[in-house]
């Protein structure tokens, strides 16, 4: 047994990339599966690398039984080493064959090969294949693969086309070189909702999404989106899939959302499996966006990949944003810039001004996993929409252009990547290339002046330190500015300063008054504008800014303005902000969608990091406190209008997924969540009663909720969908998430001794767990009863699922912005978990950071 968990944890870095000694010219594997001792049979091609002078034979290799090892047929001995083993090889071109058996049934950390449901399937990202055999498990090392399935199971599906089949085998080859995570296996009894497409230059491709059966009628919705996701990266990018076959497969345990294997993507079924009575349109949205991203990876990832895994932003940062302008495209480009602009706010400013802080292309780890994070995703596609705001739409295309022709099959650094928009644009990306390598979110400060028609603006960044990073060099800023007269119309449309420096200025000359600026427009760059105003502007951009997400943002700043005050001072609610936003949202010229978005307020968190910001320590009490007086005045307030705008966003004819329908849905539902807080949840019970869809139904739970009027419903809920997993999810995190300060914990307790509740379901674990972090005033409750109830889950969870159990340690990132009596709680906490013995390199070293 080889186990490198045994091995002590080693940080890795950037600059000691080396590449392999030897290049893999073909990888045949066959799989003997048995559910406790699955038999994988590999042959290598290897040659010695002429690029590199390291002759060193190393293979990764993880909880394997190696049985035999060959060179050029003869047996040889291997060497275990920390993380795989080592053999003396030829010094030209040598087959590599072994055998090795591992344990599908038994591997609970949904990582190489494993079983769900009875069902085989794998997960390689980032480094899972060294659980299926010994290899170069590294994305530098790239070839051919050829795979034969041996088995009594129905479907066997690999990477790339079909070869051959017959009674208990199935065969495939995949063309395409690729590193070993795009690698995947399934076989199960499964079923297919089949699907067809045919490329822009005349390529058939056969498309499938496969499912247990009983779920076929859920994989509609995600065909057609599959379709339109092709449709659009050949109209928008060029990029046209390249096989016979594309197969999609849900599964039930998986630790991420989905994976791009090569032809083969793998789904959690929570994030492709869809009907209008058990998913929500934001399901639907969710599952659209899921299932373009990962089909767009076949560009970008799969054709070009990444060198090593620092590199990871490279692929997901890029796919991000195309999967960010995909949706744009299908559902309406102002509402995406601001859910995308809250969710950055959300998780991804938590980690970039806490201990975790670290940048898109970190240079160093300890474990990969632990890197899969919003700052890589979230923060590196905002990056990329910086670069193309400031190179201009056509030169960002001729970039990308650039980069397919340049860089098809290869693997690939963010170097290469800017060198392809030095190369394309003539301008130096060398100041640029910071946003790659620095962590840290700048606080962009800007001062005003006018005088004699001259309007300037004086900008200047600054970057608190970040672990590792204390001094901070300028950033380059793209700063999306327009200017406003008096009366509202706009006198200076959109345009993009470019902010290179520390402290910069930009004028505006011969101006007949002096404008109101609307600044940051769209969200131009990751910043944290610290902008010298007032609330009376704050209305006057809420009523006429031109600029969608700045009129948004108007709002979001008077709310937050005016719960700051309710919180530290006890003031009431700001007169000026309610009565900006019944105007706002009483415009039914303004998308309802736009409406839904003002009408909803920032989270606790949120706020929370707000405060400790602005230098207050948060009372999680206090915030939820003062949430529910706005919300209750907010419905006293606009009593008149809440209920017709209620009934004038009610869809008709059957449900439809669709932007237009779900927009009115969403103005329905955040009006009903104000409505229940006058009407003792009449309007929430008929909504709930008369639902015909999940959207309404669960919108309608939800409010009866906020009213504690909910028990019924909870009760009636769980009985009529207690044998749909994905429902009964949304029923543990329903119930968690409303749950009032002081009862959040015992809630969260009791649903994890509930029948239904499995801690190695991934889905059903964040559900609960991840609901109980997520409801910030009952997490953060004086008893401390929450931090305790996590940490027990937490340690359960480790043994089984490491990547799982270091991803929900996040929740305590944050923990030094709360007062002394609560960071001892939490430090307890955490160091109760550290203490566990054999905890696994992931949670340690989570928790080790988030301590330091
Ligand atoms: N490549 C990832 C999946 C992955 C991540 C596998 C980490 C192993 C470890 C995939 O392309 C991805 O990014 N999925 C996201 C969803 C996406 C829409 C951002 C996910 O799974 O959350
Ligand atoms: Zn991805």
């Amino acid at each position: 047994m080889q186990d490198a968990a045994t091995a002590t944890p080693e940080t890795i870095f950037l600059k000691d990339y080396t590449p392999f000694g030897y290049k893999v010219d073909s990888v045949s594997l066959t799989f003997k599966l048995a559910p406790r001792a699955t038999r994988v049979i590999s042959k290598i091609v290897f040659s010695p690398n002429p690029e590199t002078t390291d002759a060193r034979f190393f293979l990764h290799g993880k909880q394997l039984d190696l049985k035999w090892a060959k060179i050029d047929g003869t047996e040889i001995a291997t060497r275990a080493v920390p993380g795989g083993l080592e053999a003396d090889v030829p010094t030209v071109p040598f087959l590599w064959e072994a055998e090795v058996e591992i344990s599908p049934e038994t591997n609970t950390a949904l990582e190489g090969l494993y079983q769900s449901n009875g069902m085989y399937c794998t997960q390689c990202e980032a480094e899972g294949f060294r659980k299926i055999t010994f290899y170069p498990d590294r994305p530098d090392v790239m070839s051919t693969f050829t795979v034969r399935i041996e088995g009594s199971e129905k479907v066997m599906l690999s990477n790339g086309n079909p070869t051959a089949s017959g009674t208990g085998f199935a065969e495939w080859y995949d063309p395409w070189p690729k590193p070993a995570y795009l690698f995947a296996l399934v076989a199960g009894d499964l079923v297919n909702h089949p699907g067809s497409f045919t490329t822009k230059s005349g390529r058939p491709v056969e498309l499938n999404i496969w499912v247990r059966p009983g779920d076929e009628g859920k994989c509609a919705f995600g065909m057609e989106a599959l379709k339109k996701s092709m449709t659009w990266d050949e109209e928008v990018y060029g990029c046209e899939y390249d096989l016979d076959l594309f197969n999609i497969v849900a599964v039930d345990d998986f630790n991420m959302g989905a994976m791009e294997n090569k032809g083969l993507n793998i789904f959690n079924s929570s994030c492709v499996l869809a009907s209008p009575e058990t998913s929500t349109d934001a399901n639907f949205e969710r599952i659209e966006a899921i299932i373009a991203h990962e089909y767009f990876h076949n560009w970008t990832g799969n054709r070009i990949t990444c060198r090593d895994w620092f590199q990871l932003c490279l692929k997901e940062g890029l796919t991000v944003f195309r999967d960010a302008q995909f949706t744009s495209d299908m559902r309406g480009a102002a509402v995406k810039r601001i859910n995308d602009a809250c969710d950055l706010r959300g998780r991804q400013y938590a980690e970039d001004n806490g201990p975790l802080a670290h940048p898109p292309r970190p240079d160093s780890f300890v474990e990969i996993n632990n890197f899969y994070t919003a700052t890589v995703y979230e923060k590196g596609a905002e990056v990329i929409g910086m670069l193309k705001r400031l190179v201009g739409d056509e030169a960002y295309t001729k970039a990308l252009d650039l980069y397919f022709e340049r860089h098809d099959g290869q693997a690939c650094t963010i170097e290469d990547w800017l060198n392809v928009f030095e190369d394309a644009t003539g301008r130096s990306m060398k100041r640029f290339k910071r946003w790659y390598t620095s962590a840290g979110t700048p606080r962009l400060s800007v001062k005003e002046s006018y005088n004699k028609g001259t309007f300037k603006l004086t900008f200047r960044q600054d970057t608190p330190p970040t672990p590792g990073q204390k001094q901070k060099k300028p950033r380059v800023i793209p700063i999306a500015v327009g200017l406003l007269a008096e009366d509202g119309t706009e006198t200076h449309p959109t345009q993009v300063l470019e902010m290179t420096k520390r402290q910069q200025s930009f004028k505006w000359e011969k101006l007949s008054a002096k404008p109101v600026a609307s600044i940051l427009r769209e969200f131009s760059a990751p910043v944290i504008l610290q902008r010298e105003t007032n609330d009376t502007e704050r209305a006057f951009l809420l009523a006429h800014d031109t600029d969608p997400f700045n009129r948004w943002e108007a709002g979001r700043e008077l709310s937050k303005s005016t719960l700051k005050a309710m919180i530290t001072t006890g003031a009431p609610a700001s007169a000026l902000y309610l009565d900006s936003l019944h105007a706002a949202i009483r415009d039914d010229a303004q998308d309802p969608g736009f409406r839904a978005m003002l009408l909803t307020l920032p989270g606790q968190s949120e706020l929370a990091q707000m405060l400790h910001d602005d230098g207050v320590t948060p009372d999680p009490q206090a915030i939820y406190d003062a949430v529910q007086t706005l919300k209750l005045t907010m419905a006293q307030q606009m009593q008149d209008t809440l209920p017709r705008l209620y009934a004038a966003s009610q869809v008709d004819g059957p449900y439809s997924p669709d932007a237009a329908d779900a927009n009115k849905r969403a103005l329905a539902g955040a009006v009903l969540g104000l409505i229940s807080r006058t009407d003792g949840g009449k309007t929430a019970q008929a909504q709930y009663d008369d639902a015909d869809n999940m959207t309404q139904q669960l919108g309608g739970l939800s409010a009866l909720l906020t009213a504690e009027k909910g028990e019924a419903a909870v009760q009636a809920f769980y009985t009529q969908w207690r044998h749909d997993r994905l429902v009964l999810d949304k029923w543990f995190m329903l119930q968690v998430a409303h749950a009032a300060p002081e009862a959040t914990a015992a809630t969260a307790e009791a649903l994890t001794r509930h029948a239904d509740f499995t801690h190695t379901n991934p889905n059903r674990f964040r559900a609960t767990l991840g609901a109980l972090a997520g409801n910030h005033a009952g997490f953060h409750h004086d008893s401390g009863a929450s931090y305790a109830l996590l940490a027990d889950w937490l340690i359960t969870l480790d043994p089984l699922n490491p990547q799982t159990t270091a991803r929900m340690c996040a929740a305590f990132q944050t923990w030094r912005h709360y007062d002394a009596k609560r960071q001892d709680v939490m430090r307890a906490a955490m160091e109760r978990i550290l203490a566990q013995k054999d905890l696994s390199r992931d949670t340690t070293e989570m928790l080790s950071r988030i301590l330091s």
